[in-house]
């Protein structure tokens, strides 16, 4: 049985949530990887609308397992939250559907104040940080200070907690940021006893001995541009988004990797700082932001529109050897005459169709224009029904990608979805 991975090929904001919702359908278990609560992954169905942090997207599938996995880093406040609410709302039995790996990180209270207290002080060099503490918990690991969800069992968890919490009080005293360090304790040891009512795993045990009797989707947050080494660094997350993270984040061999499902959007979109060759700071961008609906699903920003990057997309397939591509809110350019596409860059003045190495410095998109398709897409349900023009812009991509459009969405719902 394969590990297939479904992947965003962009910032984040692909629309991996409505995707993997869709194909969880075919999965009895979703696993999450990496990332945390900065991830924002929309659903709607039978007219419902859920945001998912750190819950896998499959929660909403009769029968599929869910698995937050080692590469996670978990905020118990938030999770609590978010678990309480789809309960609250479903009557899914949450605790009996996920189960969390005991070597995730756990983000802090203090975690999310240091984030805060960076970004502060990097004034104009900020990351744009969704400031869900993210990269102090990723760093907290990789030093090899982290608490991990399984230490939550230890007889001296609050110990290990005062210790370093301790640690985060100092950095935040050097940097002189003013906060209450204790002020969200209370909630975070009531979140920690919740957690505790959902099976903690060994999740590389349990996840290989799951994929000897059936195949896993594992589900990625941010996109391939936000990865720690592949993204536009330093305006990128602190995780391995791409494909290979999903082997680390689960403990599974890349040689269970089985489809690997790119997602992009037909535009490019990006929150945060960092560069955007393609980005639009005309009324042409604000009228993708307003149809698209271009503002951030967990801090609300209004996000950067611009034109689809088909060179960044190109170094994103590569990276993560994406088998299958799903093309997302095609329909949000049903009202365009003109579309572009950005098809090389130049740097310093000469073509290229790679992304440079000090990641889109100094680079000027060059374009190919389309003439728009001019119709609602909305109500296509299989490729028949597709416009000419729509259809020869599809080949266009494949074409110059070499990997097949699989599935096409036209709308947020489950059922806006057309599958070739
Ligand atoms: P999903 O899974 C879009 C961006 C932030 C910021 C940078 C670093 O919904 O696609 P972090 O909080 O990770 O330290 O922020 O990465 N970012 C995202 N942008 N979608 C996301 O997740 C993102 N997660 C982080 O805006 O620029
Ligand atoms: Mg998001």
């Amino acid at each position: 049985m394969k590990l297939d991975v479904v992947l965003g090929l962009q910032w984040g904001d692909e629309g991996k949530g409505k995707i993997v919702d869709v194909l969880a359908g075919n999965y009895p278990v979703v696993a999450r990887f990496q990332g945390g609560p900065n991830a924002g992954h929309s659903l709607h169905f039978d007219g419902k609308s859920f945001v998912l942090r750190s819950v896998p997207s499959g929660i909403f599938r009769d029968g599929a397992m869910n698995i937050v996995g080692n590469g996670v880093v978990l905020d118990p406040i938030t999770f609590k939250g978010e678990c309480e609410n789809i309960a609250g709302k479903t009557g899914i039995p949450v605790t009996e559907k996920i189960v969390i790996a005991k070597k995730a990180h756990l983000i802090l209270p203090t975690h999310r104040l240091l984030d805060a207290a960076n970004e502060a002080a990097a004034g104009k060099g900020k990351i744009g940080s969704t400031l869900k503490g993210i990269g102090p918990t990723y760093t907290d690991k990789v030093s090899r200070n982290g608490l991990r969800v399984g230490e939550i069992l230890a007889p001296d968890f609050r110990e290990r907690f005062e210790k370093l919490k301790a640690k985060h009080v100092k950095t935040l005293s050097l940097l002189g940021y003013e906060c209450d360090p204790c002020a969200e304790e209370a909630e975070f040891f009531e979140a920690v006893e919740y957690l505790k009512k959902f099976r903690l795993v060994d999740c590389e045990y349990f996840t290989n001995e799951l994929l000897d009797k059936c195949d896993i989707l594992a589900e990625g947050a941010q996109g391939s541009m936000l990865d720690i080494d592949y993204g536009s660094y330093p305006f990128v997350t602190s995780s391995s988004t791409a494909c290979a993270g999903a082997c680390i984040g689960l403990g599974v061999s890349p040689h269970r990797i089985g489809h690997v499902w790119g997602i992009f959007k037909a535009y490019c979109t990006r929150v945060g700082s960092g560069p955007f060759p393609t980005e639009l700071f005309d009324e042409t961008g604000e009228k993708i932001r307003a149809i698209g609906h271009e503002f951030g699903a967990v801090t609300g920003r209004p996000r950067r529109c611009g034109w689809l990057d088909l060179v960044a997309l190109k170094y994103a397939v590569m990276i993560s050897g994406v088998t299958d591509l799903i093309m997302m809110k095609s329909d949000c350019l049903d009202t365009f005459e003109t579309i572009k596409v950005c098809t090389s860059y130049k740097v310093d003045g000469v073509e290229t169709s790679y992304v440079p190495a000090d990641t889109f410095a100094n680079v000027e998109p060059v374009y190919t224009e389309f003439k728009g398709w001019n119709c609602d897409l909305t109500g296509c349900r299989s490729e028949s029904d597709f416009p000419q023009a729509f259809s020869d812009y599809i080949r266009f991509m494949e074409n110059y990608l070499g990997v097949p459009v699989k599935i096409i969405s036209v709308g947020p719902d489950r059922d806006a979805t057309v599958m070739r």
